[in-house]
C-alpha cells in the first residue's frame, strides 16, 4: 500500500514498533507484492530506536517459507522480531527458531532475530506456557481476539473489545438494576501475562477493530495494561494516542509509587503512607510503576516533565 508506505518514516517517530503485516487483511493475489513492498520499505527507512517487526503468514500457508527466506536474506540485519500468527504449540516455535537459525547463518546476520507469537487459537491458549518456554528467541506474545473468537466458537463478529450482550447484572433495587459489559478477554489476557512474565517475555493486547469507538478501545487497552500487558497494537493512526495515554502510567500513581520507594529505601519493613500500609510487596509494585515511568520518560520529554524526572 503506497499511501501507507509513504507515511512510515513519519509514523516511526511516534511509535515503539513498526510492524509490516503480510498475513490476514492482505489479499491472496497481493501476498508477494506485500512481501516485496515490506522489504523495500524496510530498506528505505531509518527506524532509529523504533523496532522493526514483520507479521509473516501462518505455518500452514503456502507463503511462510518465502516470507522468512526473502526477508531474512534481504533485511535480516534490520529486522528485530518475526511475529508468528496462529501458534498452536511449542513445535511451531521450534520450527521457526531452527529455520531462522539456518537463514541467519547463511546470510551472516549479526544479532538473533526474535520471535513473537500470536495467541489466537484454542489449542494455542491450552499450550501457552509451553509456547512461552519454547525458545530463547521468544520476545513476547499478543492476544489475537478475532481468530481466537472463531477458534473457540465465541458468538461475535467483533475484533476485540467487549460485547453488548456479555454483561453483569446488578441486584434489583427499587425495581431497577444496573448492568455493565464485562471483558470477555480477561481470562486469556491473564493466562498470557502469567506465561510471559514467568519467562521474561512481554505480553501485548492485539487488535481493536472498531475505529469509531475510541472509548471502548481505551477501556480494552486499559484492562490489558492493568493486568500486566506492555502494549497494544494500533491498527489505525487514531489509536496511537490512545495507546500512548493508556500504556504510560498515571502521573498520580507514579507520584505515590515514588513516595513508597523513598519511604522504604532498602525495600524492607512496613510504613504507612496516606493511611495505606506499605511493605516489601508494595515496594515491588511501586518499582514496577516507577521503572515503567522511567522507560516512558526516556523516550518522551513531555512525560519526563509530568513524572518529575
Ligand atoms: C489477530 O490476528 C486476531 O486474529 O485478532
Ligand atoms: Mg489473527
Amino acid at each position: 500500500n503506497e499511501k501507507v508506505r509513504a507515511k512510515v518514516g513519519e509514523l516511526a517517530g511516534q511509535v515503539d514498533v513498526v510492524l509490516g503485516n503480510l498475513e490476514d487483511a492482505i489479499p491472496i493475489e497481493s501476498k508477494e507484492a506485500a512481501r516485496e513492498g515490506f522489504i523495500a520499505m524496510a530498506k528505505a527507512t531509518d527506524f532509529g530506536a523504533t523496532g522493526l517487526w514483520v507479521r509473516v503468514n501462518a505455518l500452514n500457508s503456502p507463503w511462510l517459507l518465502d516470507d522468512l527466506t526473502r526477508i531474512v536474506g534481504e533485511i535480516g540485519d534490520k529486522l528485530d522480531v518475526v511475529m508468528v500468527p496462529k501458534v498452536e504449540g511449542p513445535w511451531d516455535i521450534h520450527f521457526v527458531d531452527q529455520y531462522l537459525a539456518l537463514l541467519e547463518a547463511r546470510h551472516g546476520v549479526k544479532k538473533p532475530i526474535l520471535v513473537h507469537a500470536i495467541l489466537e487459537t484454542a489449542q494455542g491458549v491450552n499450550n501457552v506456557a509451553a509456547i512461552a518456554a519454547a525458545s530463547p528467541r521468544m520476545q513476547g506474545m499478543s492476544l489475537g481476539p478475532a481468530d481466537l473468537a472463531a477458534s473457540r466458537g465465541m458468538k461475535t463478529t467483533r475484533v476485540g473489545g467487549g460485547h453488548p450482550d456479555y454483561r453483569t447484572l446488578g441486584d434489583v433495587i427499587e425495581g431497577g438494576r444496573t448492568s455493565a459489559q464485562q471483558d470477555p478477554w480477561h481470562y486469556t489476557i491473564a493466562r498470557m501475562v502469567d506465561a510471559c512474565m514467568a519467562h521474561g517475555l512481554k505480553a501485548f493486547y492485539g487488535p481493536f477493530g472498531d475505529f469509531s469507538d475510541a472509548e471502548a478501545c481505551e477501556a480494552q487497552f486499559r484492562n490489558a495494561f492493568l493486568l500486566g500487558c506492555a502494549g497494544a497494537w494500533t491498527l489505525h493512526p487514531s489509536q496511537i494516542a490512545i495507546a500512548k495515554r493508556v500504556f504510560s502510567p498515571d502521573a498520580g500513581e507514579v507520584a505515590f509509587a515514588k513516595k513508597i520507594l523513598a519511604a522504604m529505601p532498602d525495600g524492607s519493613g512496613a510504613v504507612m503512607i496516606d493511611g495505606k500500609m506499605q511493605d516489601d510487596a508494595t515496594w515491588k509494585q511501586a518499582k514496577v510503576i516507577v521503572d515503567l515511568a522511567r522507560q516512558v520518560a526516556a523516550k518522551d520529554r513531555d512525560y519526563a516533565d509530568i513524572y518529575g524526572f
